[in-house]
């Protein structure tokens, strides 16, 4: 999709390369990450209006340290550089960075130079973030600073005329108290861009850019788990080719209670789509019968989905296309974020399938990020209580017992976990969880209830506070709720006799139990 008029950051490997492109377009602004070294043609292809070139690792006089390509530093194009882009920019235009004394790390405070455009509107001694141990000693000739901080006489400078503007703290985190005004500033008042980018729009050019794609004779097909991604891609399709998109739902018998009424009740009830569901418990028990070790337990999952899916896809006919939930973050070429999400998104994809039923893909969701997947949502009605819902691994309720799967042990958890969330909607903690679920313990312990003795087992209940699942806190549930949940639980539930809290953080414990 092009975008007139927005903005590409240039990745040198920085922690915080996303948020300056969160912060871009949450400023209203369209904008693609690239790696730091990408072709000038390249960055030029999505039409820029303006550069910004993220902090990072390394010295600019470390050998090998990144380097944008041949004439991204010469352009006309307005650029920021924050850190190591201030950095380059210094180097570049003939100015000088020397490593300081120490690292500086932390908030200071900065004085920003009267008249400066970067600072524009932005009063005496405000915090910044700063995190660096290089710093410019020597302006290059025809900028001035625009900031100075105590001990940081160039914490920020400019050059009208070059249209270079550089700081030297992080605009782009929350502790930078002023960072969307450096950001518009930079956006608005010096580049000219104009706030134009928002989930109507998006969601009315994804719409026109599926039907040119899939075309008149297309016919496209969708894994819906009923999470956030695929439910707002199957909304997406629904509405441009809605004749031509069937989402198949499967049904591993590893869900959680109600998913699969909930699901054919919004997509094929609510939202008429011509909804596939395939109850396949029988062929995912079947096929894990006995096994007890994680990894092969994942497997083997993976694979009959494959199978199931391929028969459901084959029974649609005339399929051409196949969609997908790939977010932006699935796609970013970059070194500091291909973490662990890569890894978890290829649980999700039905491998193998587009090659072996020759489909083209349809992926459109690559250019949001997760926030804006769910305003999407929202701006095409998918209900709160789908948009709003915890993260659910793809192997399901099958990670949450540890050792080998049975029926009944799966209807108890359904029974335990229903009970556990339920509680938390009701009282208003679900939201402020990251993910919440109960695990079944493959251990009885004895118990009284009455006058007898019992002899029934454990359940673990799990609820972690995190903002991408790559690290994570365990949530400090007041304990009158803990009391409360757990007598909920071991009176509803029969055949749990105890309940325990899991307060394990990630790392060194993961949040599922598998
Ligand atoms: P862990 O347990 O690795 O989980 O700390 C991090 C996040 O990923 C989810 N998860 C998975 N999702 N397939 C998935 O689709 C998987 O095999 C899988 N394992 C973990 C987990 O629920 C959490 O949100």
């Amino acid at each position: 999709m092009i975008h007139a008029r927005g903005v590409a950051i240039l990745d040198f490997g920085s922690q915080y390369t996303q948020l300056i492109a969160r912060r871009t377009r949450e400023a209203g602004v369209y904008c693609e990450i690239f790696p730091g070294d990408a072709p000038l043609e390249r960055i030029l292809s999505i039409e820029p209006s303006a550069m910004i070139l993220s902090g990072g690792p390394s010295s600019v006089y470390e050998e090998g340290s990144p380097r944008p390509a041949p004439g991204v530093l010469e352009s006309e194009l307005p650029i920021l550089g924050v850190c190591y882009g201030m950095q380059l920019i210094a180097l570049h235009d003939g100015g000088s960075v020397e490593g300081g004394d120490a690292r500086e790390y932390g908030p200071a405070r900065v004085s920003p130079v009267p008249g400066s455009a970067l600072m524009l509107g932005i009063g005496e001694g405000h915090t910044a973030w700063m995190s660096h141990g290089d710093r410019v000693t020597a302006m290059p000739p025809g900028y001035s600073a625009a900031a100075s901080t105590s001990s940081l006489p160039v914490a920020a400078m400019e050059n009208p005329s070059r249209r270079r503007y550089c700081v030297q703290f992080h605009p782009e985190v929350a502790h930078t108290e002023f960072g969307p005004q450096v950001l518009s500033n930079f956006l608005f008042s010096i580049g000219g861009l104009v706030p134009d980018w928002s989930m109507e729009r998006f969601r009315g050019e994804a719409v026109e850019r599926i039907r040119k794609d899939v075309g008149p004779g297309g016919r496209v097909i969708l894994g819906l788990s009923g999470g956030v991604d695929s439910s707002v891609v199957a909304a997406l399709l629904h509405e441009a080719v809605p004749d031509r998109f069937t989402p198949i739902f499967v049904d591993t018998g590893l869900l959680r209670k109600g998913e699969r009424e909930s699901v054919e009740d919004t997509f094929r009830g609510h939202f008429g789509m011509d909804l596939v569901s395939v109850d396949a418990s029988r062929e995912f028990l079947s096929a894990l019968s006995g096994e007890a070790d994680p990894e092969r337990k994942r497997k083997i999952i993976g694979r009959v989905f494959i199978e199931v899916f391929e028969k459901a896809a084959q029974g649609v006919g005339g399929i051409t296309h196949l969609a997908q939930g790939t977010l932006y973050p699935d796609v970013i070429e970059s070194v500091s974020f291909r973490g662990p999400s890569a890894t978890i998104k290829s649980h999700h994809n039905v491998g193998g399938l587009p090659e072996r039923m020759n489909l083209r893909l349809v992926e459109p969701l690559r250019e949001l990020f997760k926030d804006e997947v769910r305003r999407l949502g929202r701006e095409l009605g998918l209900p709160a209580h789908i948009l709003g819902r915890h993260p659910f691994p793809g192997p399901g309720l099958a990670v949450r017992i540890p050792g080998p799967v049975e029926a009944r042990d799966l209807e108890l958890l359904r029974e335990v976990d229903a009970v556990f969330t339920g509680y938390l909607v009701e009282k208003g903690l679900y939201d402020s969880i990251w993910q919440a679920f109960a695990v079944l313990l493959p251990v009885r312990t004895v118990g009284v209830m009455g006058d007898q003795r019992t002899y029934e087992r454990v359940a673990a209940l799990r609820a972690v506070t995190s903002t991408d699942g790559m690290t994570a806190d365990w949530y400090r549930m007041d304990p009158a709720h803990m009391a409360a949940v757990s007598s909920e639980i071991v009176n509803r539930v029969s055949g749990v006799s105890r309940v325990v809290y899991d307060i394990s953080s990630k790392p060194p414990a993961t949040i599922e139990w598998e």
